[in-house]
């Protein structure tokens, strides 16, 4: 019976995902084992980023949006905060150039306001080089919060419907779909999160509503191409039912 199910499963493999969504969680654990101080975790985890978007880039994966700076890491020590800021920088620096032979599109989700002026710029110039690529979208979540984005989202719908440009009748999950800072990129249908921490952690909350979520307890600097193949296979294996019931139970 149950490998008869298991057979037609199989069968009915879906796809690769089109969005895959990363909370990169665990340099600073990484780098206190090795009782190293917690920005060469991050340096770590930047390299990481390099190989993770080569292998997705590679398998053909449409949507890659990583978490790398959340409106709560502003809490952070005042030299770890200056140094995160510099990575995107440090990383565009030395991977750019193979982004655009890859023809990776680079996008940003989050709000610039308060970043620093340098980490803006390296950022809008490599979303400006590679705005007419057509490979993988490689969305950089920098300064992003769920909740911030849904005030954002918000604010602007609500002065919109003011000044008659909307009515409010009209409002349905796909208009605020457009007012998001995720608006034209799908919902992601696998949402990872490393380093045994069991949170989305204000990570695209409205756009996760349905993704299949995967943790696994490797820090992020050591988040394999391996781990996240297998993670695929098993998101293609999984049922989908989104409230209803499994077609072979009809
Ligand atoms: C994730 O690693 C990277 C960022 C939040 C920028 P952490 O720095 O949170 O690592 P841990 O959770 O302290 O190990
Ligand atoms: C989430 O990780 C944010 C990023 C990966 C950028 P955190 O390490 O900041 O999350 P919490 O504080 O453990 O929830
Ligand atoms: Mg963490």
């Amino acid at each position: 019976m149950f490998g008869w199910r298991k057979q037609k499963r199989a069968d009915k493999e879906r796809a690769l995902p089109e969005h895959i969504a990363i909370i990169m969680d665990g340099n600073g654990r990484y780098a206190k084992e090795r009782n190293r101080p917690r920005i060469n975790g991050h340096y770590e985890g930047m390299q990481n980023v390099k190989k993770i978007t080569r292998h997705a880039s590679d398998i053909g994966i449409k949507y890659l949006t990583l978490y790398a700076f959340s409106t709560e890491n502003w809490s952070r020590p005042q030299n770890e905060i200056s140094y995160l800021m510099k990575l995107p920088g440090d990383f565009l620096s030395t991977f750019l150039p193979e982004l655009i032979e890859k023809n990776v599109r680079v996008l940003t989700i989050g709000s610039p306001e308060e970043l620093p002026d340098y980490t803006v710029k390296t950022v809008s110039e490599a979303v400006e080089k590679t705005q007419d690529n057509t490979g993988l979208n490689l969305v950089f979540a920098l300064n992003y919060g769920g909740r911030d984005e849904l005030v954002q989202a918000i604010r602007s719908m609500s002065a919109d419907a003011v000044a008659g440009a909307i009515d409010p009748e009209d409002i349905s999950q796909g208009t605020i779909d457009q007012y998001l800072m995720t608006r034209n990129i799908p919902e992601p249908e696998m949402m990872i999160r490393t380093s045994g921490e069991y949170r989305l952690s204000n990570f695209l909350l409205w756009q996760s509503s349905y993704s299949e979520l995967f943790f696994t307890d490797t820090f992020w600097p050591e988040f394999a191409t391996e781990e996240l193949d297998l993670m695929i296979s098993q998101y293609q294996k999984r049922s989908r039912r989104f409230g209803g019931i499994d077609e072979e139970e009809v």
